[in-house]
């Protein structure tokens, strides 16, 4: 059973729902940069405007104070704070997110905040290009005392960073995030640098003796090998290897999994890792309270040779079926899996994906959870002035359902949160692919605000602790 204090709750990022890129002070991010640069997002969209939550953060907390909400995750954006990314502090930026804080706390509402969602200072990646080099380490955990500075009086929970993996991997790997690179040496060291900032944050904040929690949310999907062929297991264990358990395991363990670290090493492309850097890491592995998993899908591994597929872009448009196989050659390739439902951008629909990984994480790291995001993006439609998202209730039901499977199997869940709230800017899927409770209409320069039948589901979930999915 969910406990009597489990943290109900919807999630967000500074730059899919803030909007006011320019406005009181704030500097410029690698994200402001990106979507002005041709082609690089669905149909040139933008975070310009979003949902405009700068300007419309009280209506947006009403609404989640009328659902119930236990917590509403969000995260700050960097250049609204130090517009340079160092140096000196935008007052602005701090009075915003005293707002945004104080206000969900007039409702009982616990504020978990993100401390970096991917719109790092431009000023950083000009100077040392950001992630790439170890310079980050100082300037993130200089932002990082700032923040807890001014907020962690009031803040109990605190991520350090968002889906490390996913960032590097678009922004080093598939060229599809900034700084738009295809280098997997690079991908491997910037992760690394993500992970000793991570500890480093950490540790600072244990050493100030803040009271709350601090962990950082890894983008999780377990494996499954494509067949009972010994070569599709050995692709599912290599998958693990080198990416679900090799992403978890410098966070969670301070070490990489040894034969991933050196299979890359042998491929020329392991990070560098030094003996303060391993001193550091496992330190901070002991020191976080939590992991965050941001769970979407699982992923189904057959064996690749290595003249097989590399990896490739995925769906951007909502043209189901229009995703190619994608894998590291050697390593191994996602497949189909014929047993499953996909979404129209070709996002498996695995709930009990969700349970395994749960377990499989439990096992492996001993620490509490926090589901950071879960969520079904989907076109939805507006009829007679509602928001008939059945096909999203299904999808959250499913995998709240599933999270109560990984309760009753002893797993230590003590949040789940889902994306998103309102509607907000998809990055490279721009405004089309919709994930919240809240419907906006992008097209009204007012962008209204409109509660789908999702709303009025999770509303339920809530006021019921989950016994009202549990219930058939
Ligand atoms: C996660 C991110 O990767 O997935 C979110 O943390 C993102 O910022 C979410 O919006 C859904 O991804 P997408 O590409 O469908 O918007």
């Amino acid at each position: 059973m969910f406990k009597s204090d489990f943290l109900w709750g919807s999630a967000s990022s500074s730059y899919q729902v803030e909007g006011a890129f320019n406005v009181d002070g704030k500097g410029v991010s690698i994200w402001d940069e990106w979507v002005r640069i041709p082609g690089k997002t669905f149909k040139g969209t933008n975070g310009d405007i979003a949902t405009d939550h700068y300007h419309r953060y009280k209506e947006d907390i009403a609404l989640m104070a009328e659902q119930g909400l236990k917590t509403y995750r969000f995260s700050l954006s960097w250049t609204r704070i130090l517009p340079q990314g160092h140096g000196k502090v935008n007052e602005k930026g701090i009075e915003f997110y005293n707002n945004i804080i104080n206000e969900c706390l007039k409702y009982g509402i616990e504020p978990m905040v993100t401390i970096y969602h991917w719109d790092l200072p431009k000023t950083l990646q000009d100077d040392y290009l950001g992630w790439e080099s170890r310079q980050i380490v100082e300037d993130f955990t200089n932002y990082a005392a700032i923040c807890f500075e001014r907020f962690a009086d009031r803040v109990n929970y605190w991520i350090v960073i968002n889906e490390p993996n996913i960032f590097t991997e678009l922004g080093y790997l598939l060229a599809m995030h900034p700084p738009g690179k295809t280098d997997m040496k690079l991908k491997f060291q910037a992760y690394h640098h993500t992970a000793l900032v991570h500890a480093s944050v950490v540790k600072l904040f244990k050493e100030k003796g803040y009271s709350g929690m601090i962990g950082s949310s890894i983008a999780y999907s377990n494996g499954y090998p494509a067949s009972d062929t010994l070569e599709d297991i050995e692709a599912c264990r290599r998958y693990y290897e080198t990416v679900s358990y090799y992403n978890m395991d410098i966070y969670s363990k301070g070490e990489y999994p040894e034969w991933g670290f050196n299979y890359l090493k042998e491929m020329g492309v392991a990070p560098e890792v030094t003996l303060e850097d391993t001193i550091l890491l496992k330190e901070a592995a002991k020191l976080s309270d939590f992991i965050g998993i941001n769970y979407y899908q699982s992923n189904t591994l057959a064996y690749n040779p290595v003249n097989g597929v590399g990896l490739t872009v995925f769906n951007t448009t909502g043209e189901k079926g229009s995703s190619k196989e994608s894998g590291i050659p050697g390593l191994f390739k996602m497949v189909r899996n014929p047993n499953l439902e996909y979404t129209d951008w070709d996002w498996v629909i695995d709930p009990q994906g969700l349970t395994q990984s749960l377990i499989e994480i439990t096992n492996r790291y001993q620490k509490p959870l926090i589901i950071s995001e879960n969520g079904l993006g989907a076109f939805d439609k507006v009829e007679d002035g509602r928001v008939h998202d059945d096909y999203r209730i299904d999808y959250l039901a499913k995998h709240i359902k599933a999270c109560h499977d990984a309760l009753e199997e002893g797993v230590n869940l003590l949040a789940y949160c889902a994306w998103s709230f309102t509607d907000i800017l998809s990055w490279l899927n721009g405004y089309q692919k919709r994930y919240g409770f809240v419907y906006i209409d992008f097209e009204d320069d007012n962008l209204p605000r409109l509660k789908k039948d999702s709303f009025l589901f999770y509303q339920e979930v809530i006021e019921t602790n989950g016994r009202s999915i549990l219930k058939d």
